[in-house]
């Protein structure tokens, strides 16, 4: 059996996005050619028609602009029939007037889940955590968060890290804790002992030490 075919297999920061081609409220999706030049945010819930699913599935969707504003396509999936996903999307718009205009996998034969860690036995053996994947451009894993069944995520940090992955690729530089799109930014650390030299007289950044520096972009 291949590794990704087990229930216990587990993606890793790096990797190239295990490929699949999945039934979606939007139609047949084969990751690799969806969204090609974007980054993709794909994402597990539990189960529809369920309380805490509702609200994030909802804000995802109302947020689906400030995704779109970064280059990024929102993909959801849970293991519910495709029935289950267009009733519930449905019901919804009808309740909230929110529309879950975005893909959703039905998943129900499991192959999305094992593929990427989102099934995870401890937690529930037939419900999706709230897993997300951030995938760039390049197919590459970026970012995974596992969230399990009775916490929502939050959406802020969910556009946090975007903006911060895609402001690391941009500038070549880090992102220091808590830091919010706008802020200074770490400048990366020397490598050498003439880097170091140079750090120690570079006025144009604030410095705290050779190793710590930051700078506005
Ligand atoms: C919920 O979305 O409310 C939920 C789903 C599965 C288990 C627990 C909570």
């Amino acid at each position: 059996m291949e590794p990704q075919e087990q229930t216990n297999f587990m993606p890793r920061l790096g990797d190239t996005a295990p490929n699949f081609t999945a039934k979606t409220t939007k139609g047949d999706i084969t990751l690799h050619d969806y969204a090609k030049d974007k980054w993709i945010v794909m994402f597990s819930h539990p189960a529809d028609f369920t309380p805490v699913c509702t609200t994030e599935l909802s804000s995802f969707a109302s947020r689906k602009e400030e995704f779109e504003s970064r280059n990024t396509a929102l993909i959801g999936l849970s293991i519910d029939s495709i029935h289950s996903h267009l009733g519930w999307v449905n019901n919804v718009r009808e309740k909230t007037g929110v529309y879950i205009d975005f893909p959703l996998i039905a998943d129900i034969d499991m192959k999305v889940s094992k593929l990427y860690g989102m099934l995870q036995p401890n937690e529930s053996e037939t419900a999706t955590v709230r897993a997300v994947f951030f995938i760039d451009p390049n197919k590459k894993i970026r970012l995974i968060m596992y969230y399990p069944l009775n916490v929502g995520r939050n959406m802020d940090e969910v556009l946090r890290v975007l903006d911060g992955l895609q402001t690391s690729d941009k500038y070549g530089v880090a992102m220091p804790v808590n830091w919010n799109k706008g802020d200074k930014v770490i400048v990366p650390p020397p490598k050498t002992l003439d880097e170091m030299n140079q750090r120690l007289e570079d006025d144009s950044i604030e410095r705290v030490d050779f190793y710590l520096a930051r700078k506005e972009i």
